[in-house]
């Protein structure tokens, strides 16, 4: 795997602080790691972006790139419009990540809001860069309540466009998860039917980058270079399952 598209449930969900985790992870397993973030919304010129972010978590040996920039807070074809700036093509996209694969172990590609968010006025989206490079989508989803639904419906998407989802990651696990959020942990797999690789612990971000760069590895399963399991996670969070008293040991009659 050497470009993965880090997409998710909708914006504001952790998709950039689990773009960072998992340079972090990779760059401590000895891997070179780019990061592409195709089109950065609601920034200005002279502030950094998300791939910028990346770098000063991740460390300064992370390659940062950006495509394009648009200075309101909207979908990239939306923001390109209302600037007068170009919007970018999937091909567009796909070229930035094959070049930067060429000289780097891992190429983290990461998308604007959720998966199918326009990128231009033809109605591309991260999907059909994912589709043109051939790369698995990971899903950043929220941990409480509503996350079950917007993250199937994601993997559903990919899977309608015979795309690979490669797993979730839980993008900012609370101190206190609540019962949603503890139940979630395990519905999310039966309901996605996709494999849980991690859960970035709330705050994460705000760390000092040397502490998240030591941290990482233990927020992320093995298959993005971390120590994290899914099991053991589980088993410490994972309510009891309900067993009513005095009811049959098994559903006869039901
Ligand atoms: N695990 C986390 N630790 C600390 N802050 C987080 C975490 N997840 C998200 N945030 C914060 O929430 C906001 C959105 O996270 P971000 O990763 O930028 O989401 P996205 O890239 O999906 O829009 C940011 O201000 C970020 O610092
Ligand atoms: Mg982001």
């Amino acid at each position: 795997m050497s470009v993965l598209m880090v997409s998710g449930t909708g914006t504001e969900i952790g998709k950039t602080v689990v773009t960072s985790a998992i340079a972090a992870a990779a760059v401590a397993a000895g891997r070179s790691v780019a990061v592409l973030k195709p089109a950065q919304t609601g920034v200005g010129p002279q502030e950094p972006g998300d791939a910028a972010e990346a770098v000063r978590l991740a460390g300064p040996s992370v390659t940062a790139v950006e495509l394009a920039r648009y200075p309101e807070p909207l979908a990239p074809d939306t923001a390109a419009r209302r600037s007068g700036l170009p919007t970018l093509a999937p091909a567009q996209i796909a070229e930035a990540a094959e070049r930067l694969s060429l000289d780097h172990d891992l190429v983290l590609v990461e998308g604007a809001g959720g998966l199918l968010v326009h990128f231009d006025e033809s109605g591309n989206t991260l999907a059909d860069a994912a589709r043109l490079l051939g790369a698995p989508t990971l899903i950043v989803a929220p941990a409480g309540l509503g996350t079950l639904n917007s993250t199937t419906l994601t993997a559903e998407a990919l899977r309608a466009r015979d795309l690979t989802p490669l797993g979730v990651v839980v993008g900012s696990w609370p101190q206190s998860p609540d019962l949603a959020a503890r139940c979630n942990l395990a519905d999310l797999t039966r309901s996605s039917g996709l494999p849980l690789l991690g859960a970035v612990p709330e705050g994460s971000g705000t760390l000092a980058p040397e502490l998240f760069r030591a941290s990482a590895p233990s927020w992320l399963a093995p298959s993005l270079s971390g120590t994290w399991s899914a099991r053991s996670f589980l088993s410490t969070w994972s309510p009891p399952t309900f067993v009513p008293t005095g009811a049959p040991s098994s559903p006869a009659g039901v």
